[in-house]
């Protein structure tokens, strides 16, 4: 069950200001409201992972995933961000939303294994950053650092193209990898090297199942 509707939920994302000036090299763009909205949904109507639980956002960028993680009933939101000018949209988004129990901490992600978060949250969220920009494989490297915080389950969305590769990953993290959903991303045009208006990209929904982790 969730604690509020779907269609609210997405009105209420769609309400989050997204970066000012995104950089191409960090790979900014938002997560589409309606894709958070569904994605955050599912997350606790299917697998009761965010009511109550402690969740932790990487690569937060301006707070959509955080925010919506806020209007589902997470006991405590924490965003992890590396860059100061998404920071500070996402400060700006929480106090315009008068929201608490949700905070952001400038950090590179990539650091964050074997740090005082190892095991600090019941479920990690995360739209990482596809490894486009010269930065092949930062996807996965997200997802093990969330392996390595999470105690119950992290979610994260990649390229379908990955898929075979993530299934190999999961086997060695032994973790259990499941593909909840594929969904068509549309990535606005913001970045000027876009020719289209707009950029259709498959995506992979995955849920892991950390519980018996090997990593
Ligand atoms: C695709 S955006 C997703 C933003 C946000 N989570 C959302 O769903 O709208 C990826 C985010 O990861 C951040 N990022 C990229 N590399 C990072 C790193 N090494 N450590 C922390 N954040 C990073 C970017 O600045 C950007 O905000």
């Amino acid at each position: 069950m969730a604690r509020i509707k779907l269609k609210k939920l997405e009105e209420y994302l769609q309400g989050v200001d997204g970066f000012e000036q995104p950089k191409v090299k960090l790979e900014q763009y938002p997560t589409p409201p309606h894709i958070a909205s569904c994605v955050l949904y599912n997350i606790q109507a299917q697998y009761d992972d965010i009511d109550g639980k402690l969740v932790g956002d990487l690569g937060c960028g301006c707070g959509m995933l955080s925010v919506g993680s806020f209007l589902l009933g997470a006991q405590l939101t924490i965003g992890f961000e590396i860059d100061t000018d998404a920071i500070e949209v996402f400060r700006s988004n929480i106090n315009e939303m008068e929201l608490s129990s949700i905070d952001c901490i400038q950090t590179d992600v990539l650091n964050l294994a074997n740090t005082k978060w190892t095991n600090s949250f019941d479920t990690i969220v995360t739209n990482p950053p596809f490894g486009t920009k010269n930065n092949a494989g930062i996807d996965m490297r997200f997802v093990e650092n969330g392996i390595k915080l999470a105690t119950n389950a992290v979610y994260s969305l990649h390229k379908t193209a990955t898929r075979e590769y993530i299934k190999k990953k999961c086997k060695e993290w032994n973790v259990v990898g499941e593909v909840v959903a594929k969904l068509n991303y549309n990535i606005d045009a913001s970045y000027k090297f876009h020719k289209n208006k707009s950029v259709d990209i498959e995506v992979d929904f995955w849920r892991f199942d950390v519980t018996e982790k090997n990593i």
